[in-house]
C-alpha cells in the first residue's frame, strides 16, 4: 500500500516539475531540480529514451555481413548487426527463451548468436535458427515467432544509424526534420562519405546527461570563458570575436545547432571547417544541394545536438602548433548511467577518401581536444558535475531554484532573427543567445508530459 502511495507522490512531483518547466521555458526559466533527480530520471528512461530516435552506430562500424556492435537505448543493450543480405538490425540483447544476455562482446563478427544458457541460436537478422536436440525438445514450435525482439523502427541518415522503441514515433526523416540538412554539411560532402576511426572512447562524468546535450545544442558563450586557454595556446585558430559570428539554429523541435561562420567572402577562414585543400577539391553536390555546399564552405565550426543525446562537432584545430589547423569531427553519445552519471561514447570521423596522413592528423587533433585527455573535454566536464550537485540538492527543491536561460529573449541581448539563411529552422545571429537550449527543453517538456502512443505536437521554441 505504502509503495503505491509513494509511487503516486513521485509521479505527481514530476508532473508539477514538468509543468513548471513547460511554463517557464519560454521565459528562460528552467527548474534546477530537473537535473540529477532520481524521480525525473525514471520518467526520462520511458518518455525520452523509450520514445525518441536514439543514435546507435555508424554504418562504417559494421561494413560486412555478421559485423555487430552492442549499443544502448536508455539503459538497455541492443545488438546492431549487419545480416547476410546487408540489412541493419537493431535487436534487444536478450535471448527470447529466458531473456539471458545473448551477446557478451562489445563488437565483433559473428555468423550467429548462441545463448550460453540452453543454446538457442539466432541468425544475424535475429531469426531463431534452433537449439540442441531441437526436434525432441521443441518439436514443431514456431521459429518465426521466437526470434530476437527488434527495435520498433530503424532508420539511417548519411550512414548514421538510429533506432526507436516507439512505434508511434514519426519516421526518422520527419523526426530529424531540419537538422538533417545541417548533418549533411559535415557528413555528406562527397560520394565517398565518412568512416569512424577505431572503436569509441568511453569515459564517465558525474553529471546529468542533459548538461552535455544542452552544451552540444550550441553553448558558445563558454568558449570565451571556460575554454579561453585553448585560444591562448593557439590550439584554436579563429580569434574569439570573429568566432562568435555565425548563427544559432533551432532546426526542428528539440534539435539545435550552432554555426561559426564567415559572414562574407572577406571574412577570414578557414573555409570548410579546415578540411585540407586536396580533400576540399573532392567535395561536390552528389548528395547535397548547392546551398548546403556553400554553407559548409563558409562554416568554421559546426556544433549541434540531435535530441536527446547525440552531439556532433566539427572544428578546425591543430594537433601541433607548427602546423596549420585541420578539421576534426567528433560524434558523441551522452549515455545516461543513472540520474547523476553520464558515459561519454566518443567517435572520431574522417572522410574515406582522405589520405592516411590527413586521417591521422584529424584523429590526433580530435584526441587533443574532445577526448578523455582533450583540452576542451577536461574544461567542460567539471562545471557539468557541479550542475548535477546543485540540481540534486534539497535547497534547489525547497527554494524552487530556477536557472537562467534568458539570453536572446526579446529585449535581452542582441539576438536578431535571420530570415534569409538558406537552411531550415529558426535562425538567430550572433551566437550568444540561448534559444537553442530553450528549444531542447521545450521539446523535452513536451515528451515528458506526453501520452504513450501519441507523439507530442511541439514546435521549435522560436
Ligand atoms: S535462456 Fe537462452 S537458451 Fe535458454
Ligand atoms: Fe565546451
Amino acid at each position: 500500500m505504502s509503495t503505491s502511495i509513494q509511487r503516486n507522490e513521485d509521479e505527481l512531483y514530476v508532473d508539477r516539475l514538468m509543468q513548471d518547466l513547460a511554463e517557464g521555458v519560454g521565459k528562460g526559466e528552467i527548474p534546477a531540480s530537473i537535473f540529477s533527480n532520481e524521480r525525473v530520471y525514471k520518467r526520462e528512461l520511458r518518455q525520452v529514451f523509450g520514445r525518441c530516435w536514439v543514435y546507435m552506430a555508424h554504418e562504417s562500424e559494421i561494413p560486412n555481413p555478421g559485423d555487430f556492435v552492442v549499443r544502448k537505448i536508455g539503459e538497455d543493450d541492443f545488438i546492431v548487426a549487419r545480416d547476410t543480405d546487408g540489412g541493419v538490425n537493431v535487436m534487444l540483447n536478450a535471448c527470447s527463451h529466458r531473456g539471458v544476455q545473448l551477446c557478451r562482446s562489445d563488437s565483433g563478427n559473428a555468423q550467429q548468436f548462441r545463448c550460453l544458457y540452453h543454446g538457442w541460436t539466432f541468425a544475424t537478422d535475429g531469426k531463431l535458427r534452433g537449439a540442441p536436440v531441437w526436434k525432441k525438445s521443441a518439436g514443431t514450435m514456431c521459429k518465426e515467432a521466437n526470434g530476437l525482439v527488434h527495435a520498433a523502427q530503424v532508420g539511417i541518415h548519411q550512414g548514421l544509424i538510429f533506432a526507436t522503441l516507439d512505434k508511434s514515433a514519426p519516421p526518422l526523416t520527419e523526426y530529424l526534420g531540419g537538422i538533417g540538412w545541417y548533418l549533411d554539411l559535415i557528413f555528406g560532402l562527397n560520394e565517398h562519405g565518412v568512416e569512424v576511426v577505431g572503436p569509441p572512447q568511453r569515459f564517465v562524468i558525474p553529471a546529468d546527461w542533459k548538461s552535455p546535450a544542452e552544451n552540444g545544442a550550441g553553448d558558445d558563450f563558454h568558449l570565451v570563458t571556460l575554454h579561453r586557454s585553448a585560444s591562448v595556446l593557439g590550439a584554436f585558430p579563429v580569434n574569439p570575436v570573429e568566432n562568435m559570428k555565425g548563427y544559432h539554429v533551432q532546426a526542428a523541435p528539440g534539435h539545435s545547432l550552432s554555426l561559426s561562420m564567415a559572414m562574407s567572402e572577406e571574412d577570414p577562414g578557414p573555409r570548410f571547417i579546415g578540411f585540407p585543400e586536396e580533400l576540399i577539391e573532392t567535395f561536390n553536390t552528389s548528395s547535397i544541394t548547392e546551398d548546403q555546399l556553400q554553407a559548409s564552405r563558409m562554416a568554421r565550426v559546426v556544433v549541434g545536438n540531435v535530441f536527446p543525446n547525440l552531439t556532433f562537432i566539427a572544428l578546425p584545430v591543430s594537433e601541433d602548433s607548427s602546423k596549420p589547423p585541420v578539421a576534426a569531427i567528433t560524434v558523441r553519445v551522452w549515455q545516461p548511467k543513472g540520474p547523476d552519471h553520464v558515459e561519454v561514447w566518443n567517435w572520431f570521423f574522417v572522410y574515406k577518401n582522405a589520405t592516411p596522413e590527413q586521417k591521422q592528423r584529424s584523429y590526433s587533433a580530435g584526441l587533443g581536444t574532445f577526448s578523455m585527455a582533450g583540452l576542451f573535454e577536461m574544461d567542460d566536464s567539471e562545471p557539468w558535475a557541479t550542475i548535477s550537485k546543485t540540481g540534486s540538492s534539497v535547497a534547489a527543491e525547497l527554494l524552487d531554484f530556477k536557472l537562467n536561460y534568458q539570453r536572446g529573449l526579446p529585449g535581452i541581448g542582441e539576438a536578431e532573427l535571420v530570415e534569409s539563411f538558406p537552411g531550415p529552422g529558426v535562425v538567430y545571429t550572433p551566437r550568444y543567445e540561448e534559444g537553442v537550449q530553450r528549444n531542447l527543453y521545450k521539446f523535452y517538456a513536451g515528451l515528458m508530459q506526453s501520452t504513450p502512443g501519441e507523439w507530442p505536437d511541439t514546435e521549435v521554441a522560436g
